[in-house]
């Protein structure tokens, strides 16, 4: 027998295993961690989704195996979303497919476009399913800059000429896990010419769309004219109705890649549960104050978080948009490397967040923090990284750390 199949052979080990360990072992000891780790929302599901999902189980019919594209009602309510959202029109037959959490549908669309040998174009850091779909797929990934800007442009040319075999296919994540950074319209319309211009698609992942906290909104892919030729784009309830455990996401554009991606699917899934579908269908279509009243409580969170981080002498940008904090690693302590000092910020102030390798290799000077714990709980992290950061020097905590 070989020693390792081919494809696990090309999967490293989970990198945050390490500090889930030390984290599990902190919790055996008994000890209060705050867990700003993995990106689940904590707040609930709104009711009027969870009473849809009760009403829909009731009826024996929604037992039987669903549709694996999507019920009709529930790509229509997609469709109707871009419209009011972008103002893109799609046809909810040729160009919606719904999928089992955006996760399963990039890397199914990974399996379905990809032959093993491909050069895939991958922002570094990043969700780790935008590189390792397709490195499960057989391909290659070559990484690029992950900031939405010019030299990003840039290094995609250069990708381009020195690439063998040439790209077939680049991601692009914004607002991004896990930097937080937004793209604006002018940089998509660059990255549709560029795509355009090399016959390269582009797969835009766009989970966190109704994450934003300032003026600027994050505006789609598909608001640039063709764009639809060669991108699709992905959308998610997790994270815009906290239904991260529900499983529902959507692809939308490219009526080819839509296509492969149905067939692929028909083959591996019978679709989510019909009930979940349903309740999604009641999500997109009905009351959506439920979405500010979430922005609003990450937004108290992100600013109790980033104050609180600044007062404890660790100065971190304050994220427009997403679920995370991307703070870069403190001066004195650069050498451990995003691992070690995880490890160290665990032990030291009983904060469990996530080191930025996870998510690259350029990530290694980062970690990522998120928002997922209340305020309360938010001002005992900081009460923790505070004492660790200053030790001895620790000047008295601010009243506004007191509560
Ligand atoms: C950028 C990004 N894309 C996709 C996902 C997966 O979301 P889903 O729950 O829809 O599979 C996540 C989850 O954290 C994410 O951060």
């Amino acid at each position: 027998m070989a020693e390792e199949f081919h494809r696990i052979r090309r999967l490293p080990p989970y990198v945050f295993a390490e500090v889930n360990q030390a984290k599990a072992k902190a919790r055996a000891a008994a000890e209060d961690i705050v867990d700003l780790g993995m990106g689940n929302p904590d707040s609930p599901t709104p009711p009027h989704i969870v009473a849809k999902l009760i009403e829909a189980v009731q009826d024996p019919r929604t037992h039987r195996y669903s549709a694996s594209k999507g019920i009709p009602g529930l790509r229509k309510a997609l469709a109707n979303y871009y419209e009011r959202r972008f103002n893109v029109s799609l046809n909810p037959e040729t160009e919606v497919v719904a999928t089992l959490g955006s996760k399963e549908g990039l890397a199914n669309l990974a399996a379905a476009i990809t032959s093993p040998g491909d050069t895939i174009l991958v922002p570094n850091p990043s969700y780790p399913i935008h590189q390792f779909g397709f490195i499960i797929a057989g391909a290659s990934v070559r990484s690029v800059p992950h900031t939405p800007d010019e030299d990003m442009l840039r290094a995609l040319e250069r990708a381009v000429v020195h690439s063998v075999p040439k790209p077939t296919a680049l991601i692009v994540n914004y607002p991004s896990n896990p930097t937080g950074l937004m793209a604006d319209l002018d940089f998509y319309r660059e990255i549709v010419a560029f795509a355009k211009k090399h016959e390269i698609y582009v797969l835009s992942d766009l989970a966190y769309a109704e994450l934003y906290y300032g003026d600027r909104i994050p505006p789609s892919i598909l608001e640039v004219p063709g764009a639809k030729d060669v991108a699709v784009e992905f959308t998610s309830m997790s994270k815009t109705y906290n239904m991260a455990g529900w499983r529902m996401g959507f692809a939308a554009g490219n009526p080819k890649l839509i296509s492969a991606l149905t067939r692929v699917k028909s083959y591996l899934d019978y679709g989510a549960f019909t009930p979940i579908q349903v309740a999604a269908t009641a999500a997109l279509n009905g009351p959506q104050d439920c979405i500010e009243d979430m922005r609003k409580l990450y937004r108290e969170r992100r600013d109790v978080l980033v104050k609180g981080l600044k007062q404890a002498g660790w100065d971190v940008p304050v994220p427009d948009a997403g679920m995370f904090v991307w703070a870069p690693i403190p001066e004195r302590f650069k050498h451990l490397g995003s691992v070690g000092f995880s490890k160290l910020l665990l032990e030291k102030s009983k904060v469990a967040v996530a080191p930025g390798i996870g998510f690259g290799e350029h990530g290694d000077t980062h970690v990522r923090i998120a928002m997922v714990e209340n305020t309360q709980r938010i001002r005992q992290a900081l009460r923790g990284i505070r004492s660790f950061l200053q030790g001895d020097n620790a000047a008295p905590i601010d009243a506004d750390l007191e509560h």
